[in-house]
């Protein structure tokens, strides 16, 4: 059973912004099955990598959303986005200097933090969007 599996529950309406989730979902199992089977620091850093560069694309595509349709949750939306693109870029260097390593507690934060962002936070944005014809 995957790690982190795709529900119904956490579609914010939005179809290139679930699929954008899908992906990332998909990526925190890369990067689990990695820890799981013992992979080395190198594989571990580019799954890593490759999950970061992902989330701020995706960030970046969910705030110029909320610009061009004046999301009026914006400002608090794109400060959760920041903090998390600094976590996230601080376990970066945190495991390249093998001060840190991905362990299950580093895996269930990136999944807790994940559902909770997209049903608390994403989820809020849905139906203002859809107003606003973005389907
Ligand atoms: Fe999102
Ligand atoms: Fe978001």
């Amino acid at each position: 059973m995957a790690f982190l599996t795709w529900q119904d529950r956490y579609s914010v309406g939005i179809g290139q912004i679930d699929d954008q989730h899908k992906q990332l979902i998909n990526m925190i199992n890369e990067l689990n099955d990695a820890m799981l089977t013992g992979k080395g620091k190198n594989v571990l850093m580019t799954v890593l990598n490759k999950l970061a560069e992902y989330c701020v694309s995706h960030f970046a595509v969910e705030e110029k959303l909320f610009d061009v349709h004046v999301y009026p949750e914006t400002a608090d939306h794109k400060e959760k986005h920041h903090k998390m693109t600094t976590k996230v870029k601080a376990l970066i260097g945190e495991v390249q200097s093998g001060k840190s390593t991905i362990s299950i507690e580093v895996m269930n934060f990136l999944k807790n933090w994940l559902d909770k962002h997209i049903m608390e936070t994403d989820k809020k944005y849905g139906p203002y969007l859809n107003s606003k014809g973005v389907k």
